[in-house]
């Protein structure tokens, strides 16, 4: 670890106003990227690189010196500058990046508590889904909601999601299914960003469902989205992902790859709920080269398997081993999402010890949503990889913070506490990062710090 403060570093009086110390850290997992050159695999998950008695000094909204306490308060320009900057004593609590939540759907209007019902009482998702519950239901009240009221909706969750110590979101509309409602859905993510001081990563969810009324023409729908919807939010930089459910009762593996690949032409990144109900066979899809794609024929067969590849997979509860060694070989990232298999009642969760033990990058998320995961926490899903999925808590912390990251290309910037990063860190109240899975639905986050910027939460 360098000198605490060694750096050449002159502040305006606006900059030490928003310089920030945590020091006493107990543990602080700065989740540094060692040896690891790519998102975490096998045992690199299990390395926290944790610094006890840690200090962390933030400026400006980035991480610009980490390390020992006793340094941090030996630094020259830390003693000058002292009662300027604003000091937390961390005694006895533990430090991490704040959580990178790479998979939620923020953009309802109301919980779906039929369907809640329903499932208590022995109905699937698919047969919810059927009777005319499930996404469809999600629709009429974000096609009705004015653009303030879904952006005031957006902002409650991202409060929400961030007081569990989340500073990053991927938030994806989805419950438009129209041309308008899908924009207006995106602009309020948009407003809901400008208003909170984490990072919102926005993504086009319009092929979520076919809407009701392409029932008998789901092609068109296909051609709605892949024409206007994607071309129209890149344009507008309303998205930097476009997702698709490939499932049964969602989109097929042809029309997924159409959508990929108007993503890719459109510059968009490209991501997919994949193998949630159904089994769809990985490297078929994510290396697809169908004979025709509309609109595209300008690109050739290795064009068109390129454009194909999805920076990330998730949910994954149908993988066969062949499945499980591609994603193994790839830089494709397994975003895991146990919320859903919790809430929806579950036995069965994604196999992420033999992801893991294959060598595939696994994420965590919540998956926020109405139908399958209405939580905003981000420890509580640490808890479930914990105790239903097999994952150590270091592990779970790892694929909740850099790995999560990875998924949505941020690595650079977000994942870990190392200097040059955003200012992004979660303090919790417990004296050993295993507790944080650990007390179930306690929470523990004392503080989040979004891009510099302090939060106290309830815990405190
Ligand atoms: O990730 N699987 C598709 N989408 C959501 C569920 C959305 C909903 O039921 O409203 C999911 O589980
Ligand atoms: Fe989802």
């Amino acid at each position: 670890m360098a000198a605490f403060a060694n750096r050449d570093h002159r502040l305006n009086r606006h900059e030490i106003d928003r310089a920030l110390l945590l020091v006493n850290i107990r543990q602080l997992g700065t989740l540094s990227a060692g040896r690891a050159s790519g998102p975490r695999r096998r045992t690199e998950l299990g390395d926290l690189g944790i610094i006890e008695r840690g200090a962390v000094l933030c400026v400006s909204g980035k991480i610009v010196s980490v390390g020992k306490t006793k340094d941090a308060l030996r630094d020259p320009w830390v003693r000058k500058n002292r009662k300027k900057i604003v000091e937390i004593d961390c005694a006895g609590k533990v430090v991490l990046p704040g959580f990178v939540d790479s998979h939620t759907h923020p953009v309802f209007v109301s919980p779906r508590l039929v369907d809640f019902e329903k499932r208590i009482a022995g109905a699937t998702y698919e047969q919810i889904a059927a009777a005319g519950g499930g996404i469809r239901s999600s629709v009429e009240g974000v096609r009705k909601a004015g653009k303030a009221q879904l952006a005031e909706r957006v902002l409650a969750a991202l409060q929400e999601i961030s007081s569990h110590g989340t500073t990053t979101v991927e938030a994806k509309s989805g419950y438009g299914l129209s041309l308008a409602a899908e924009l207006k859905s995106l602009e309020a993510i948009r407003t809901a960003a400008a208003k909170w001081p984490g990072t919102v990563v926005p993504t086009l969810l319009g092929a979520h469902v076919v809407p009701q009324e392409f029932q008998d023409k789901p092609q068109e729908y296909v051609a709605l989205v892949c024409e206007h919807m994607i071309p129209q939010a890149a344009k507008r930089k309303l998205a930097q992902f476009v997702d698709v459910f490939c499932d049964t009762g969602a989109f097929g593996e042809e029309d997924s790859v159409k959508i990929f690949a108007a993503a890719r032409t459109n510059g968009l990144q490209v991501r997919a709920h994949i193998s949630q109900l159904t089994r769809t066979p990985l490297k078929r899809l994510l290396t697809f080269s169908p004979a025709s794609l509309d609109h595209l024929d300008h690109l050739d067969d290795g064009d068109i398997s390129f454009l194909a590849r999805s920076n990330t997979v998730d949910h994954l509860d149908h993988l066969d081993d062949g499945d499980i060694s591609f994603l193994a070989r790839s830089n494709t990232v397994a975003t895991l999402v146990p919320g859903a298999n919790y809430f929806l009642g579950l036995r069965k969760y994604p196999p992420a010890r033999k992801l893991i033990d294959a060598g595939a990058a696994v994420a965590l998320a919540t998956d926020y949503n109405p139908g399958s995961s209405p939580t905003a926490s981000m420890p509580f899903v640490l808890s479930l990889a914990c105790t239903q999925m097999k994952m150590s808590p270091a592990e779970a912390i790892s694929a909740a913070t850099i790995n999560g990251a990875w998924a949505l290309r941020l690595q650079e910037r977000k994942g870990s506490i190392e200097p040059g990063k955003d200012a992004d860190l979660a303090v919790f109240d417990v004296a050993d990062y295993r507790e944080i899975a650990y007390w179930l639905t306690s929470d523990r986050c004392s503080h989040t710090v979004l891009n510099g910027q302090l939060l106290r939460n309830g815990a405190d």
